[in-house]
């Protein structure tokens, strides 16, 4: 095929009989016809990023974020946008199948020697679209299992490159910004253990193009690039194919270790890195929209808020302080239930169908992605299971304002049992019935509360989640009839449907390993 475009390319009045011929075969053939009217996706997901990173969000203050910032201008941003979890494995889980964990049975994360993953039986987010005619392709970290058939490959992803979960579970050479700082791989096996920080491990931390290990131990500084030329290839493949795609981005950023895109130290890292994966998105627009003509939906949203324990090197909550919290201490964000941990930067870009310039002040989640794209893409969600994501399309178009009425927040780990949904939000108000801090950076952590009954804040006035609502006030009692109402009808729904469960056993079978006989697995000795 290559062959013969390079071949016809030489004959001019050929090439426009090639185009003709190549705009109309599949039409004639009356299969594919229509995948090549159909809207191309792009989902980015950030890693640990905060709701104030985003320069949009925070008009007053200097921004890192340009490209994000020139989405915003031209698209629409949307401010009460939510994670499905506040932590990495549940809430890529929940993008993929429109599910909560509770759902589809991940809720909490994957390790390096996960024999399990995302269940088989829950339907990704690509598998829909790829049965639909899209090219697939995830670039990035997938965290939902990587052993046997849990791997993207068999996911529903045509194409897969990137890390198999997070860029601090392996060692690497140049291990970038962390606390405690990560040793290099080749002090590995003679470090004493007191030296080897808190993300040694004797595994260096692999990169993968389909089912190969290219790199291991990966070369972070040099993953941006490498992201960027793979999404420009997957997406001018497709392109000449003429099929859409689905290519779900899901960075490395801003995730610790942090990279800068420099050699010399920096003085200012998550600055520094917020501006690299800026540069990246950048580059992927460019990749995406430098053809005229380009039916492209873009999405940028984050995975859960900043991990307050890296202390200058997590990323900024905001307004979002979860100042009731702060007081019991311990942190508000990553792993929390509170506002600063899953409210996440999110904004949603579409020339010539998205007006530009707009802010959705609609209660929305990470949920809506699957059944808005299977609904942009005019196909059907899989049957025999329940959603707790809507289809937004209406909101992005701005013929609808109003998101969720209510929206579940499951525990990710500071709080009660993890998966159990025992934060709600229902309109402006946020009830918990279990609290709790994650590990701050000066070390302390605010134990899991139970609160009956619950503890009630009014968004509207206390985004701070400072001051919860008097227990005898009239607000407070109306409030506690829907509540109850809200929390019933939930556990009803999730008894009726069926209910996936992860297997989180491990073995070191399951390990990703280039070359066996080295200790770190490392695919060549230095
Ligand atoms: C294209 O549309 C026809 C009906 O209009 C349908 O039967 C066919 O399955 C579609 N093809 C794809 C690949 O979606
Ligand atoms: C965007 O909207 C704001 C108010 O909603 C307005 O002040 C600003 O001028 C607009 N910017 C552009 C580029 O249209
Ligand atoms: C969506 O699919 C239905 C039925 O397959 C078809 O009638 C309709 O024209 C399609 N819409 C678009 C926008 O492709
Ligand atoms: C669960 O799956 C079965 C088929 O395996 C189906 O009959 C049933 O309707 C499904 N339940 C829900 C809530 O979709
Ligand atoms: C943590 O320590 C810093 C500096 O030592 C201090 O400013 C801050 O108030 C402390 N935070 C908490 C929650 O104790
Ligand atoms: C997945 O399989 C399990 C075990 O058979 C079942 O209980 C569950 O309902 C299935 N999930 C879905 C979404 O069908």
């Amino acid at each position: 095929m290559v062959l013969l475009g390079i071949l016809l390319k030489s004959l001019f009045p050929v090439v426009l009989f090639y185009s003709f011929l190549s705009f109309w075969v599949p039409d004639g053939a009356g299969s594919k016809n229509n995948d090549t009217k159909k809207t191309n996706f792009i989902v980015i997901l950030a890693d640990d990023i905060g709701w104030g990173d985003l320069g949009a969000n925070q008009p007053h203050l200097e921004s890192h974020t340009p490209n994000l910032d020139a989405f915003a201008a031209d698209g629409v941003r949307f401010v009460d946008f939510h994670s499905a979890a506040s932590t990495c494995s549940p809430s890529r889980a929940s993008l993929l199948t429109g599910r909560l964990g509770i759902r589809n049975g991940v809720t909490h994360n994957f390790a390096v020697e996960s024999l399990g993953g995302l269940p088989l039986n829950e339907t990704t987010l690509a598998e829909v679209l790829k049965e639909s005619g899209y090219a697939t392709g995830l670039i990035g970290k997938w965290h939902l299992g990587h052993h046997g058939e849990y791997h993207p490959n068999a996911r529903g992803f045509d194409y897969y490159y990137g890390i198999p979960y997070s860029n601090d579970m392996g060692c690497t050479d140049a291990p970038g910004y962390n606390i405690p700082p990560c040793q290099p791989c080749p002090l590995c096996h003679n470090a004493p253990q007191s030296a080897r920080g808190e993300c040694y491990t004797k595994l260096a931390l692999p990169l993968m193009e389909n089912q190969v290990i290219v790199e291991q131990p990966v070369d972070l500084s040099r993953l941006p690039e490498k992201y960027a030329l793979k999404a420009k290839g997957f997406i001018k493949e497709a392109r000449s194919r003429g099929q859409p795609y689905f290519l779900y981005v899901a960075l490395a950023h801003m995730h610790v270790p942090l990279t800068t895109h420099s050699e010399v130290p920096s003085r200012q890292p998550y600055a520094d890195s917020l501006r690299e994966m800026d540069d990246l998105i950048g580059q992927i627009k460019a990749s995406a929209y430098g053809a005229v003509g380009q039916d492209t939906l873009l999405w940028f949203t984050g995975d859960n808020g900043p991990w307050a324990e890296k202390c200058d090197f997590a990323g900024s909550v905001g307004p979002f302080v979860g100042a009731w919290q702060i007081v019991q201490g311990g942190s508000s964000a990553k792993k929390t239930t509170w506002e600063g941990g899953h409210r996440v930067p999110t904004l949603a870009y579409w020339p010539g169908k998205i007006q530009g310039n707009r802010t959705s002040l609609a209660l929305l989640s990470t949920l809506d992605i699957f059944p808005t794209l299977v609904s942009l893409a005019n196909t059907s969600l899989p049957a025999n299971r329940r959603f707790d994501g809507i289809d937004i399309s209406g909101i992005l178009f701005g013929h609808l304002q109003e998101g969720h009425k209510i929206l579940y927040h499951p525990n990710s780990g500071a709080a009660g049992t993890f998966g159990n949904l025992e934060a709600v939000r229902l309109g402006q108000y946020k009830a918990f019935y279990t609290t709790g801090g994650a590990l701050d950076c000066n070390g302390s952590i605010g134990p899991a509360q139970h609160h009956d009954p619950p503890l009630v804040f009014n968004l509207n006035r206390d985004i701070q989640e400072g001051s919860p609502l008097d227990t005898e006030s009239q607000e407070y009692h109306t409030l506690l009839l829907h509540l109850k109402q809200a929390m019933g009808d939930i556990q009803a729904d999730i008894s009726m449907d069926n209910v996936s469960s992860a297997d989180y056993l491990q073995d070191v079978s399951a390990v990703l390993c280039c070359n066996r006989e080295h200790v770190a697995c490392r695919c060549t000795e230095l």
